[in-house]
């Protein structure tokens, strides 16, 4: 897979850092944030926020998706997704999934603490995604 390096936007890169320290992670103490944002400009951002009940557990990507869709968006241009593991948090299959559902062409950056970048295109995280033949209604 050809992953190009790529600069975080630095507003999304301040955004999931914020959302990274309001991760609800109890479980895990692993802690993820993620900001996105949509070609006029508007950001959305999100954390990871987990359950006693392990399986109800919602990804940080997802968490930003959500906000965005749930105000009406169906496109973003960059998504930052913000960890302090190393190698940095890249986005897990389900989340590939749900990003590439609006924006197969969006760019992806995986950055943590130490500046390590892992980017790329969602459709390079997630090569063949599924798609259903209808509309973003
Ligand atoms: N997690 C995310 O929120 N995003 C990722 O890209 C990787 C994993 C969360 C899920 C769970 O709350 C915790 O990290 C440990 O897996």
């Amino acid at each position: 897979m050809n992953m190009q390096q790529t600069v975080p936007d630095p507003e999304l890169l301040a955004a999931a850092k914020a959302a990274f320290a309001n991760a609800y992670a109890p479980y895990s103490h692993f802690h993820v944030g993620a900001a996105l944002h949509t070609p006029d400009g508007t950001l959305f951002s999100g954390a990871n926020v987990e359950n006693a009940s392990y399986g109800l557990g919602r990804c940080a990507e997802q968490s930003a998706i959500q906000g965005m869709a749930s105000s009406g968006g169906r496109e973003f241009s960059q998504i930052v997704v913000y960890s302090e593991s190393s190698p940095p948090a890249s986005p897990c299959g389900a989340c590939r999934q749900v990003l590439f559902e609006f924006s197969p062409e969006a760019q992806v950056t995986c950055v943590n603490h130490l500046g390590e970048v892992i980017g790329g295109q969602v459709k390079d995280f997630l090569p063949h995604g599924f798609r259903l033949e209808h509309g973003k209604g």
